[in-house]
């Protein structure tokens, strides 16, 4: 199969680097740029964290770009309580030596989206604000991707953030409605993975045991909820060391968070999708998003049957394969933390 070339745009965040990782691990995806949005973390830390990461993979360089510091509204939100201090947990990558772009992030999109139209997916992983901004000032973009696919929303189904809004969605609401707006002229429409589906993906220590064991890394370890929060990974391989590090501190935060020893893996699983939609089941429908609400502002509600007399701007993700999602992933991130070593 040819290569899958995307444009990433994330807020890195403990499952944004599982999703890198999933899409560096082979000749599936080509990465044309990352662009960074504030959200999980600040951009520039969120920057810094990709840039680390590729270098800890001894990845060739990619364009890393930063985007949007605040979103377009409202004040900037951030949860260093669910992804750590600097947005990957325990972790703690080797500072880069490569450096950010020189460009904006909304440039790298317009500018890279005429240069191979019709041909690149967007990946969006945080908040769409770079994403709004970007189509915004090319009003052409949605016929200039492929598609996009984003991680967001949440539909018929609790949000994480408020009652009603998923975390992406909320840091930047405006930004949201642009965007299923404007990509509703798209040919083929947004694939949008929400929570009520990303959160049945659940990787737990067993899976962290696996990845472990496929990347031939020594010892094995099984992280333990009673674990102290001083222990790290011992491990030989420096990817798994670095991904159990980070990986156990969103552990630690579902299982305070009442959901269990578990961690959700929202944005690996878009990322899987941009490479292959066919693992998801799609299901038509008009999404928009709730600005004004008191209670609910944030939140993406779906027609499913042409009440609003509108015709349908999204695929909405209503079922997918985790057990499937997690061997692969597994397969895919061992393979290449025992490349990497
Ligand atoms: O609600 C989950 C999403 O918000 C994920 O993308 C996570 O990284 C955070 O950005
Ligand atoms: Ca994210």
């Amino acid at each position: 199969m040819a290569a899958v070339p995307l444009l990433v745009d994330v807020d890195t965040g403990i499952d944004d680097s599982l999703a890198l990782l999933y899409l560096l691990a082979g000749p599936e995806a080509e990465l044309v740029a990352i662009t960074c949005t504030a959200g999980n973390v600040p951009a520039r830390q969120v920057a810094t964290n990709n840039l680390a990461w590729l270098e800890l993979c001894s990845h060739p360089p990619v364009e890393v770009a930063l985007g949007a510091e605040v979103p377009i509204v409202q004040a900037l939100m951030t949860t260093e309580e669910t992804h750590g201090p600097q947005g990957i947990g325990y972790a703690e990558l080797p500072a880069p030596t490569r450096s950010i772009s020189e460009r904006h992030a909304a440039q790298v999109w317009i500018e890279e989206a005429r240069r191979r139209p019709g041909e690149l997916t967007g990946l969006v992983t945080g908040p769409l604000t770079n994403l709004a901004l970007a189509v915004t000032l090319e009003p052409d973009l949605p016929h200039l991707l492929r598609r996009v696919v984003l991680m967001g929303g949440a539909f018929n189904h609790p949000g994480n953030t408020a009652p009603t809004t998923e975390w992406n969605i909320a840091v930047d609401p405006e930004a949201a409605k642009i965007v299923f707006d404007r990509f509703a002229v798209a040919v083929n429409r947004p694939i949008v993975c929400g929570l009520d589906v990303t959160e049945r993906i659940a990787l737990t220590p067993e899976h962290l045991r696996r990845l472990a064991e496929a990347a031939g890394s020594t010892p094995v370890e099984l992280l333990r909820p009673d674990d102290g929060d001083d222990d790290r990974s011992r491990a030989s391989n420096v990817v798994i060391k670095q991904v159990s590090d980070a990986v156990r501190f969103y552990l630690q935060f579902h299982r305070d968070s009442g959901r269990g020893f578990i961690a959700h893996m929202h944005d690996p699983f878009a990322a899987a999708v941009a490479l292959d939609p066919t693992i998801a089941v799609l299901r038509p429908a008009t999404v928009d998003v709730e600005l004004a609400g008191t209670l609910t502002r944030g939140q993406t509600v779906a027609d499913w049957d042409g009440l609003w007399g509108r015709q349908p701007n999204a695929e909405v993700v209503v079922d997918a394969d985790p057990a499937a999602f997690l061997d692969a992933f597994i397969e895919r991130v061992g393979a290449l933390a025992r490349r990497v070593g």
